[in-house]
């Protein structure tokens, strides 16, 4: 209205941007489109800037992670930008021992496998991350209608790289942890919730438009351990950031059969990755949430015309669905060619244009 402020009409033109309206299960002028991981290795500005500066030290630079927040927003021409950190920023924010290791990915030097070690978590307050509230103030400025959309690793995801001491293909340290010592396990989930909790906060408050929780690695696990081991600490998390009405986003990798659960721990949005079609999805998350993805990353590496064949199939197959917003089903892999996610982008708006 005529006498809304600059920043006024700037958080109503976020609102009513594609991307949360899909989120809301609202009509749509198209399918929004945005990548998870679509900052980084992939663009050479990316690298660019990058160069010299360690993983997690570019994650404490407000105007550096604004700069990388931007670029795949000014290249690609995507509905949301997604905060540039990393899901450890919180846990090296309390001072957990840990490193970001070029190729391989999270390390944590002694990792944590008993009640003693449990002790090390302790609360993250606002004061431990003034440079994401920072970066939050510097974003929000540049973005425009355009919605910043916040993160956090989940309490399992965060657990297995803790337990194991970094990433791990089977974790069997964490499963023997969830096995042997159900109640130092819910004890660890517990406090790593409130933790991811504490952090989705600053980001909100700071300004972020939506929340995405990657629960990457919950796919390992069978639905009866999820819904006993997993769950009551991811519903915890959503529960404690509900009451701001952002749109909250749930992703995890090869959970196709616990996409119902991972609904049902309350979020808004389902992330599906590439192994289940939307429509079948849509039947296994029930009404009432929308649902992102699910191109596989790696068809990007095949023609133009293999990619809006598969991403077509994608279109129809979210065509009777309330809300949809179009992503990878994994983040984008470092060797992508930028054209093609800049060619998909174009392609899934001109077909969905209404
Ligand atoms: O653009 C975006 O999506 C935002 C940035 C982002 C990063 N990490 C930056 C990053 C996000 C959302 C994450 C989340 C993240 N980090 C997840 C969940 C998403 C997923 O992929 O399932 C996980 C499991 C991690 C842990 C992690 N951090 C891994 C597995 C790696 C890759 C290791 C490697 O080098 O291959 C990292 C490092 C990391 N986080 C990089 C980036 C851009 C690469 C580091 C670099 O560029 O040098």
């Amino acid at each position: 209205s005529a006498n809304q402020s600059p920043a006024g009409k700037q958080q109503t033109a976020t609102y009513d941007s594609a991307f949360l309206k899909a989120c809301r299960r609202e009509p749509v002028p198209h399918t929004p489109v945005w990548f998870m991981r679509q900052a980084g290795r992939s663009l050479p500005e990316y690298r660019k800037v990058r160069e010299g500066i360690p993983m997690l030290e570019s994650c404490m630079r407000p105007e550096l992670v604004t700069e990388i927040t931007l670029q795949p927003v000014r290249r690609h021409g995507v509905d949301a930008a997604i905060f540039f950190s990393d899901i450890v920023v919180p846990l090296k924010a309390i001072g957990v021992d840990l490193d970001i290791k070029p190729g391989v990915g999270p390390v944590v030097e002694n990792p944590i496998r008993t009640r003693a070690d449990l002790a090390r978590l302790r609360d993250l307050t606002p004061e431990d991350v003034t440079y994401v509230t920072e970066a939050f103030g510097l974003l929000t400025r540049e973005l425009g209608a355009t919605p910043l959309i916040g993160f956090a690793g989940a309490p399992f995801t965060l657990a297995s790289y803790l337990v194991e001491g970094g990433p791990s293909r089977n974790h069997e340290h964490t499963k023997a942890l969830m096995y042997g010592d159900p109640q130092l396990w819910a004890d660890l989930l517990d406090r790593l919730a409130d933790i991811t909790a504490a952090f989705l906060k600053v980001q909100i408050e700071a300004g972020a438009s939506a929340v995405q929780l990657f629960d990457s690695w919950v796919g390992a696990l069978a639905p009866a351990d999820y819904r006993r081991s997993v769950m009551p600490a991811s519903r915890k998390v959503f529960e404690a950031v509900a009451g701001y009405g952002v749109p909250r986003i749930h992703f995890g990798v090869g959970t196709g059969e616990l996409l119902g659960l991972m609904g049902e721990a309350g979020a808004d949005v389902v992330g599906v990755d590439w192994r289940v079609p939307l429509d079948e999805a849509a039947r296994r998350v029930g009404p009432g949430k929308a649902l992102q993805g699910n191109l596989d990353p790696a068809v990007l590496f095949s023609t133009p015309q293999a990619v809006e064949t598969k991403t077509r199939e994608i279109l129809d197959a979210a065509a009777g669905l309330e809300g949809h917003v179009f992503n990878l089903g994994h983040g984008v892999l470092p060797a992508t060619d930028p054209d093609a996610l800049s060619r998909l982008v174009e392609y899934v708006h001109t077909q969905t244009a209404r």
